[in-house]
């Protein structure tokens, strides 16, 4: 093993020696000016993260996933997280990043104990799935990005220009106004689309950046480039944390500092040098002899069970890895600074997470750059909306063309006196039926293009609202941004269906019933996309306010099932409330010809409250929409916990 051990040790240098003349980093050069751009937004940069005595247990499993660990990161260091596959390393930077709540010891930023909602402003977090917008380009996405993390201290033209800088850090001009696409379309490759999720997280021009395997699905050559600009990150004097699974010798080289765990347990921490010398003492020798130290190590780590976890109480081994001395206080809520003699940063927490709000866009603003982007990603889902349009075009042609030989004629009441002997059989239930079949052709088309519009951002909305986003900025607007389209779908339905059936209804007015029933029925969408597989979620959405038209007050009549006593579920549905108003709107034209009011009793109707109707659907969308997003929240929270 020493000689494994002796040719990784020359490896290092060798590669130090090559890295630090800089001359093969591509990055460098337009680096600098995003350097001097973090200096000017950043001045908080180069705080110190500890942690002490941090463990999660799951009830669930009844374990421990994570067990105690402790140690300090300052600034300007480059750490490496490694271990064997589900030792809990993103478990331990999810809880830095205040994204998992610890069970038991205490994370602190300059010294002072910092909740999870501190570490959430002042931590940026790169998950390792890239969730990111198809639709956006990758300009779009990094200044959306920064516009809502900084955009509170900064005007645009300084925003503008702080993105360009770093566009032109991370290397990505060539594709700057490309599509960012996803697995199903055209799409940036693997290693511009990692750098855009990091980017994402460097718009906030953070202090700390802590990532989980930034490099996964890249090739060599790319995952060493991404790796470098972290390192020249953090020569910046930012703490750049990164769980980093298998890395070739070059990157490994790159890491100041590594923690190694196992099995949940923090077995290492300090210089990468050091590891050396402590999978020498903790004499586990490897299943195979590598020439790449990770492998040596990760393959030395992962015989720890069979060596027995014992060894690693050795004060010896753990010396370098846990600085047990830096502590003062374990119990209290300060420290003051490290043996190492490391000054705690003059940022007071307080002060840090002033700035930290203060940097981000008020909620308003938000949900206005929340309603451009909206905007902006439908304008690019053209296909998706042609489809809507169409099925709505379709069906309202449908039905139009069913009532065509009724000439308009939807509606035969009893004459009103004097001229009631004259009144021929009555047909009442024509025109409730219209109201039924307008809710299920606004059902097939709207149902699935509202899952489609906000699946896509559940996850989205997750990982924005742990970066600092408003969730209830967002999703309002991501609503407004939903109602030019509900507009154009619901006036291509209510054009054919009124130019063939000619109802008495004025087109106005039919519009205005369909867009609120559009609203409904989107509303719905929310709620699916919210509770339901994605893949299960249109057809789910599509069935489920299928069923929900059906429930209009026409088969069963409303008067029936008021004699049932269960009229008061019907009214939930807003079929109920758009057949009614439809009908109302109908028959009140001819109000001065026909006893109208016997006509709505027979149904089960009640007459002239139009407006009571329409805000009726407008109430039950907004109660849809408020259900989805505690569904959302709900959901977002108990991943967090
Ligand atoms: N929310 C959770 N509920 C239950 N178990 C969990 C949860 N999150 C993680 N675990 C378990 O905790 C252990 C550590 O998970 P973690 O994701 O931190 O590992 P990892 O080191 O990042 O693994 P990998 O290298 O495969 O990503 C695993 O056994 C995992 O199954
Ligand atoms: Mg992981």
């Amino acid at each position: 093993m020493g000689s494994v051990l002796g040719s990784w040790r020359d490896s290092i240098s060798a590669n130090r020696g090559c890295h630090d003349s800089r001359q093969d980093v591509s990055y460098t050069d337009s680096l600098r000016p995003h350097v001097l751009s973090l200096n000017n937004t950043a001045s908080d940069a180069g705080f110190n993260l500890s942690f002490e005595d941090i463990s999660v247990y799951k009830t669930s499993l009844k374990r421990h996933i994570l067990f105690p660990a402790s140690g300090t990161i300052h600034s300007g260091s480059f750490v490496g997280i490694m271990g064997p596959s589900g030792s809990g390393k993103t478990t331990l930077i999810k809880v830095l990043a205040g994204k998992v709540r610890p069970s038991s010891g205490a994370v602190y930023v300059n010294n002072q104990v910092s909740s999870h909602i501190v570490l959430r402003s002042l931590v940026a977090y790169v998950p390792q799935d890239d969730i990111i917008l198809p639709d956006l380009t990758v300009r779009e996405a990094i200044l959306y990005s920064a516009r809502i993390r900084i955009g509170g201290t900064f005007n645009d033209r300084n925003l503008q220009q702080y993105v360009d800088y770093l566009i032109a850090s991370m290397g990505l001009q060539s594709v700057e106004n490309h599509l960012i696409g996803d697995a199903t379309g055209r799409s940036i490759s693997g290693g511009e689309r990692k750098r855009v999720n990091i980017s994402l997280e460097l718009a906030a021009a953070p202090s700390t950046l802590v990532l989980d395997e930034p490099t996964s699905g890249l090739d060599a050559k790319a995952a060493l480039s991404v790796m470098t600009l972290l390192k020249r990150l953090s020569e910046q004097g930012l703490v750049v944390v990164c769980v980093i699974h298998q890395p070739r010798s070059e990157i490994f080289a790159l890491l100041d500092r590594l923690l190694l765990l196992s099995d949940g347990k923090q077995v290492f921490l300090g210089s990468a040098s050091a590891s050396l010398n402590f999978v020498t003492r903790l004499g586990v020798a490897p299943c195979y002899k590598s020439s790449n130290p990770a492998d040596t190590i990760i393959d030395a780590i992962s015989n720890i069970h069979q060596a027995g976890f014992s060894a690693l109480t050795d004060s010896d081994n753990y010396q370098d890895s846990i600085p047990t001395g830096s502590w003062v206080s374990k119990s209290g809520t300060e420290r003051n600074g490290d043996s190492e003699g490391r000054s705690s940063n003059s940022g007071g927490l307080p002060a840090l997470m002033q700035r930290a709000q203060q940097r981000r866009a008020s909620w308003h603003k938000q949900a206005y750059l929340a309603c451009l982007r909206g905007l902006v990603q439908q304008s690019r889902q053209v296909s998706s909306l042609a489809l809507e349009i169409t099925t709505g075009a379709i069906t309202g042609l449908l039905i139009g063309l069913s009532n065509f030989e009724y000439k308009g004629h939807l509606f035969q009441g009893v004459f009103l006196p004097p001229l009631r002997s004259l009144s021929s059989a009555t047909s009442y239930r024509l025109l409730a039926e219209q109201g039924m079949l307008c809710c299920l052709a606004i059902g097939c088309a709207a149902g699935p293009a509202g899952v489609i519009l906000f699946a896509e951002d559940r996850l989205v909305l997750n990982r924005e609202w742990q970066s600092g986003h408003s969730p209830s900025a967002f999703f309002l607007g991501k609503t407004i941004s939903s109602i030019p389209r509900m507009a154009v779908s619901a006036l291509h339905f209510a054009s054919f269906y009124m130019l063939l059936t000619t109802p008495m209804i004025d087109f106005g007015q039919l519009f205005i019933n369909c867009l609120l029933y559009f609203y409904c029925i989107y509303g719905l969408g929310c709620v699916v996309a919210a509770l339901v597989r994605r893949q299960d979620a249109p057809v789910m959405a599509m069935l489920i306010s299928l069923v929900f038209s059906a429930l209009s007050g026409c088969a069963p009549r409303l008067a029936t099932v008021n004699e049932w006593k269960l009229k008061w579920i019907w009214i939930i549905f807003p079929g109920v409330w758009f057949s009614e108003a439809n009908f109302n709107e109908n028959i009140s034209p001819l109000s001065s010809l026909y006893d109208t009011k016997t006509a709505a009793e027979t149904v089960g109707y009640t007459l002239n409250r139009t407006s009571t109707d329409l805000a009726m659907l407008l109430v039950i969308g907004t109660v849809y929409r408020i259900i989805s997003y505690i569904v959302l929240v709900f959901s977002s929270r108990k991943n967090q916990s």
